[in-house]
């Protein structure tokens, strides 16, 4: 196996390469939590997540957390918006995107929808009040959301780039200039976020990295990827660079269900080969598992489960 690419001067393996993939060495397993239902499973990962963000603001007046796309965040929103939203000072959270698809943010593929209908108030999108001006039903607590400024809220720019006729690229390359921009905690030459939320893909991708994926030898720290033929959505995707994964605070793997069961157990039985299977970027003692017992029921018996 090939390393991936490292950052130059960083702690990374591989002189030379721009950026280290994975983190701490892959020899430690992960904290693994099993819940018994889905929702449990939601539950458990918004605590995690709030608690996360919260140590965060205490300990720098700012959390940084990147969200991730599919289906697996929508029960975690729940949760946050309505039992979590007065946990924490949401005003000092900035939310970022692993990946999206290259869609419009109001377009049923967008990874961003799932927020701005469930979690933010203070948005043009927030509609509630019927004003299209200001999620005042959120305000008055009449309605679930949490209250983050506009200005805290970053998805890929993919409607503006679609807009302005520009394509994946352009869209990850003003990200990437987005990041730069932001007082990132910058980690072996990328930024370092306090959480970061990923869902499992079916092939074992994570953000929109896929097995064999190029964004292994990348180092710019967001990226245009190719439509994926085998797993669906079918379009274009932008992402960012996977190595963040290897230097951020506190990394939650969250999926539910029996279709995620093979692989999980590739994850935790296949030798380590993050190009091969993406999310073994997580498989270390810096990452945390949520799954419920679904998905956890081909985990080896070697890997210790917290229920
Ligand atoms: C995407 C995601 C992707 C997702 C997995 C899991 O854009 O599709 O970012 O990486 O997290 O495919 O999807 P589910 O949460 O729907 O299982």
């Amino acid at each position: 196996m090939t390393e991936p690419a490292s950052a130059a001067g960083a702690g990374a393996s591989t002189a030379g390469a721009a950026i280290a993939i994975g983190g701490p060495p892959a020899i430690d397993e992960p904290e693994v939590i099993v819940g018994a239902t889905p929702d449990e499973v939601s539950d458990r990962a918004a605590r995690r997540i709030v608690d996360r963000l919260g140590a965060a603001i205490a300990q720098h007046g700012r959390a940084d957390f990147v969200t991730t796309g599919g289906s697996t965040p929508v029960g975690i929103y729940d949760v946050i918006a309505s039992t979590l939203r007065d946990a924490i000072d949401w005003s000092l959270v900035h939310f970022w995107w692993s990946d999206d698809r290259f869609v419009p943010r109001d377009h049923p593929l967008s990874n961003v929808q799932a927020a701005d209908s469930i979690l933010f108030a203070v948005s043009q999108f927030a509609g509630q009040s019927g004003n299209l001006l200001d999620g005042s039903d959120v305000e008055r607590g009449l309605e679930p959301g949490l209250l983050v400024p506009a200005a805290n809220v970053h998805p890929f720019p993919c409607t503006e780039a679609i807009a302005h006729a520009r394509g994946p690229e352009w869209c990850a390359g003003r990200y990437a200039q987005e990041l730069q921009d932001a007082p990132l905690r910058v980690v072996h030459g990328i930024p370092a976020f306090d959480v970061i939320l990923l869902g499992l893909g079916p092939d074992g991708h994570i953000m929109s990295v896929f097995p064999g994926s190029e964004a292994f030898d990348r180092t710019e720290w967001a990226l245009a990827i190719p439509a994926p033929s085998h797993v669906g959505p079918h379009g274009a995707r932008v992402t960012l660079n996977p190595a963040m994964v290897g230097v951020s605070r506190a990394v939650l793997m969250v999926t539910s269900g029996e279709s995620k069961a093979d692989v999980v157990g590739r994850v935790f039985t296949e030798p380590r080969d993050v190009r091969q299977l993406p999310a073994q970027m997580v498989r270390n003692r810096a990452s945390t598992w949520i799954v419920d017992e679904a998905a956890a029921s081909k985990l080896p018996p070697k890997v210790k489960r917290t229920g």
